[in-house]
Parts: C-alpha cells; structure tokens; sequence
C-alpha cells in the first residue's frame, strides 16, 4: 500500500510505501545515529524520565537477571542498571545491528560491561531457554514487533516463575483536550522535525501511525493476559501519552479450567 505524503522542506506530495512492522528494524537502522537525539528532541526529553520509572516495578529479591528486549541503542538498559543495584547481569536483545553498535559504546562509557551483553535476535523467538529471567524490560518496541501475541508468549516462558514484564510504550491520554493537542503535534509536528534531522521521512510518518494504531490501557493488558501473564500494574505517564504495563508470570499456570475428571 501507498500513501501521499508532503515534503517538509520543498512542499512537494510524494507517494511512498506505507509503514508496516513488518521488518521495521531495517528503518531503526538508517535512522541509528540519530535516533537518541531525536528521541529526546522530539519527547521534550520526558523519554529519560519515563525510562528512570521502569526501575520501581522491578521485582523483589537481589541478583536480578535482567532481560532488555528491542534494547536498541541500550538507554534502557543503562537506566535500569544504574537506577537498581539489584542487577546481577543485563542482556539486550535487538534486530538491528546498528542501534546495537550505538548501544556497546554507550554500555562500555557507562561501565556497564563486565555485567552487561548484547544480542542480535527476533523478540518473536528467543535465543534463552525456559524459566531464565526474574525481570523482562522492553521500551517503545512492542509496538514495533509484527507478531505482538507470539512475543509476549516467548516473554512469558522466558521469565522465571514470579518474574516479571515490565512494558513501556507510547498511549494516547484520555483527556480530549490534551489528545486533540497531543494528535496535533503527533500527527503535524513531530514527522517535519524528525524527517528533517533524520532524512527519513518514512521513520517519523511511521512512528506516528503505528501509536495510533496500536492498542492500550485495558486492551493491552487483555494482550498481557493471553501471553500467560498477570497483570500486577499499569501505570499513565505525562497525561498518558505514555502508560507502563507490568505482568507477572504467576507461579503456577494460569491456564486450563482447573477442572478435575
Ligand atoms: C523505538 S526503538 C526502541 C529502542 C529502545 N528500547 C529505547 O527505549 O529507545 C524500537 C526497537 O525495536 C527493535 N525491533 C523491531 N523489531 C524487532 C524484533 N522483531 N526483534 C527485536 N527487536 C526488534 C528495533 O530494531 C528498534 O531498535
């Protein structure tokens, strides 16, 4: 499918490639090098203090084997380690070779090496056996992911029994005013800065679909539930612009009807 749209610099329609998720890791890689720029540009840099929350629904106990899916270029990770002394070791798993490039040289600046590992692998199939993981994090990548039910499922088995997902990802606030604003910006603003800074007008057109159309609150919690979790928390950020999803992978199963023959 195609869609029209107009350069910001020449006023010029243009007709492109609509966005899918289908292989969207390809896109993270042209946009690598800017990508925290314009993640802290385009957020009004709210998107570190939105990271710095994820760290409160860790769960209990010390020696925490952390798993950061959709890592990216590791601002999670980094946030997470260094907002939590309870991270024994850190994995980051991405797609996208380029954003992990970007990620190894932000964990060796921060010191984060000796603890910390990146991987390149598909969130819809996970390199880790069963039960491997007391804490899963993703940030903004969910949404990103073709086969949303089938990741959260590899999320679920991954986890150790009473571990936890802990998923932050773009909604849209309840408040009609702030959403007509928000949708304003979203939808008019945001794609001219990011196409502009980084040449990829596709990237910014993209991201604003995608948040549009995907799923939150409640019926993203419904998605948690199928995927075998628990949902023990759902947190809205900045007017809900962006909400915090945690499930718990309950230690015994949670499905079948519990029924005896
Ligand atoms: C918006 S970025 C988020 C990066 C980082 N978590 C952050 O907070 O900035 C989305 C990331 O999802 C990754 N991604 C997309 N599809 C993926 C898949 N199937 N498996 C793993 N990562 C994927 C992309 O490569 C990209 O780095």
């Amino acid at each position: 499918m195609h869609t029209q749209i107009t350069h910001p610099e020449s006023g010029l329609n243009e007709m492109v490639e609509s966005p899918t998720r289908h292989e969207s890791w390809r896109m993270f890689d042209r946009i690598a090098r800017r990508y925290d720029l314009l993640n802290r540009l385009l957020s009004f840099g709210r998107d570190v203090a939105w990271r710095k929350q994820v760290t409160e629904f860790l769960p209990e106990g010390d020696r925490l084997q952390l798993l950061d899916l959709a890592t990216g270029t590791t601002d999670l990770l980094i946030s997470v380690c260094h907002g939590s002394g309870r991270i024994e070791n850190a994995t980051g798993l991405d797609m996208a070779e380029k954003m992990l490039r970007v990620g190894q040289k932000k964990i060796v600046r921060e010191r984060l090496n000796d603890k910390s590992s990146l991987v390149r692998s598909d969130a819809q199939s996970l390199p880790f056996t069963d039960n491997s993981f007391n804490a899963i994090t993703i940030a903004f990548g969910i949404r990103n992911i073709p086969d949303v039910p089938k990741a959260l499922r590899e999320m679920t088995r991954v986890l150790k029994p009473d571990g936890r997902a802990i998923i932050l990802e773009f909604s849209l606030p309840k408040n009609r005013l702030m959403k007509r604003l928000y949708l304003f910006y979203f939808r008019h603003i945001l794609p001219r800065v990011g196409s502009l800074i980084s040449g990829d007008a596709y990237a910014y057109r993209y991201l604003n679909q995608t948040v549009e159309s995907f799923p939150y609150g409640q019926e993203f919690c419904s998605m948690m539930e199928e995927g075998g979790m628990k949902i023990v928390g759902l947190k809205e950020l900045t007017f809900g612009v962006a909400s915090i999803y945690t499930g718990e992978k309950p230690a015994t199963k949670l499905f079948g009807s519990g029924k005896r023959d």
